[in-house]
């Protein structure tokens, strides 16, 4: 881009920003603690949805040292329904590295700030340039399709290398003075113009500038190799009433949906005939298939099979737990954080 087209882009993209820019909570402020916040829930997770998770959380994390001393059960259930839950294990363990290696004290260079638990090259960007001023590219999805389409850039951004190629055009124009507001001016262009479908380019501020708007291809960017598809799962999920008590699992402390609790499950083929665990064989009268539920996860996908079971009359529920299962009711469950697939089992089961 020529010098003047240069002055003039970024003044058409600030423009268009001061205008038009989503009202967020987190653009109240520069502290970084919030930013980090908001920036961390809003990785894979649209801004609107974000928005109560952020109020909640800081309500009860009102600081960095809240958050290093928060405990687990409960930050894992502010949690709950955001998804990607090793971000919140990675936020608490960098709030306490940030106290202990930082003296309580958000750090200011980018070096640093990449060093924090849960933060990467977008995070690192994205908080330095708002709070800090730091002129560098905060590039997420959106900011890969904008750009792609503003330069024709044709490198496949499932290949990691392509990065390098974004960022070193994205450094051409970035604002000197006010990298924040341009690196999230693109991230609203890209969320609410610049869409995968059907960019709105009539009303796009960059238009004129759009090298694929120009060529009329905007759809065919960005290049990206197709994705594998994800890896199929299979579980039968056991419901089992007592009382007014659910029978819970918690899930082990690592991996996915670590600590969260769902019914008992056994992970089966496709089409496995319906067995019970071991535990409930001698328990259960009378058990039947209920209905299906399906969850998406970025690699896998559970189709899980849900069966409700009947107690033998007079059976003590107590005999029934095991290590890692608890009897919950309605109102323990509220402060358990289940697991995603868990909380549509629970509709499933109401829908009957
Ligand atoms: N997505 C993630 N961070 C954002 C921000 N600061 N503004 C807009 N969208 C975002
Ligand atoms: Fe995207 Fe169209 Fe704007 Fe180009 S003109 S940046 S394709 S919305």
């Amino acid at each position: 881009m020529k010098k003047s087209d240069l002055s003039q882009f970024q003044t058409d993209l600030l423009d268009w920003y001061n205008a038009n820019k989503k009202p967020l909570p987190w653009r109240e402020t520069k502290d970084p603690y919030k930013i980090w916040i908001s920036e961390i829930m809003s990785q894979q997770t649209q801004v609107e949805t974000v928005m109560p998770y952020y109020a909640r959380f800081l309500a009860k994390y009102p600081t960095l040292r809240s958050l290093a001393e928060a405990d687990n059960a409960e930050l894992l259930k502010l949690w709950e329904g955001l998804g990607y839950y090793s971000r919140a294990r990675n936020l608490k363990a960098g709030a306490q590295q940030v106290m202990a290696e930082f003296d309580g004290k958000f750090p200011s260079n980018l070096a640093e700030i990449r060093k924090i638990k849960g933060i990467g090259p977008y995070s690192s960007a994205s908080i330095g340039s708002i709070c800090f001023d730091l002129v560098e590219p905060a590039i997420d999805g959106n900011l890969f399709r904008v750009t792609s389409r503003l330069f024709s850039i044709s490198d496949d951004i499932s290949m990691l290398a392509s990065r390098k190629v974004f960022d070193e055009k994205l450094r051409t124009i970035i604002s000197q003075d006010n990298p924040g507001d341009f690196n999230q001016a693109l991230m609203d262009i890209g969320a609410t113009i610049c869409k995968p479908k059907a960019p709105k380019c009539e009303i796009c501020p960059l238009q004129q500038y759009c090298e694929a708007y120009a060529m009329g291809n905007q759809e065919s960017f960005p290049v990206k190799s197709k994705k594998l598809k994800q890896k199929q799962l299979y579980y039968h999920a056991f419901a089992v009433k007592s009382g007014e008590k659910w029978l819970m699992a918690q899930r082990p402390s690592d991996g996915l949906l670590a600590d969260m609790w769902t019914f008992p499950m056994l992970e089966v083929t496709e089409d496995a005939v319906i067995e019970l665990p071991s535990d409930l064989k001698e328990k259960v009268v009378k058990f039947e298939e209920i209905g299906q539920i399906t969850h998406l996860f970025s690699h896998l996908k559970w189709h899980v099979k849900l069966i409700i079971c009947h107690l033998e009359a007079g059976q003590v529920r107590d005999n029934l737990a095991l290590y890692n299962q608890k009897w919950l009711s309605e109102s323990d469950l509220k402060k358990h954080a289940l697991a995603g697939p868990q909380v549509k089992l629970f509709r499933l089961l109401k829908s009957i």
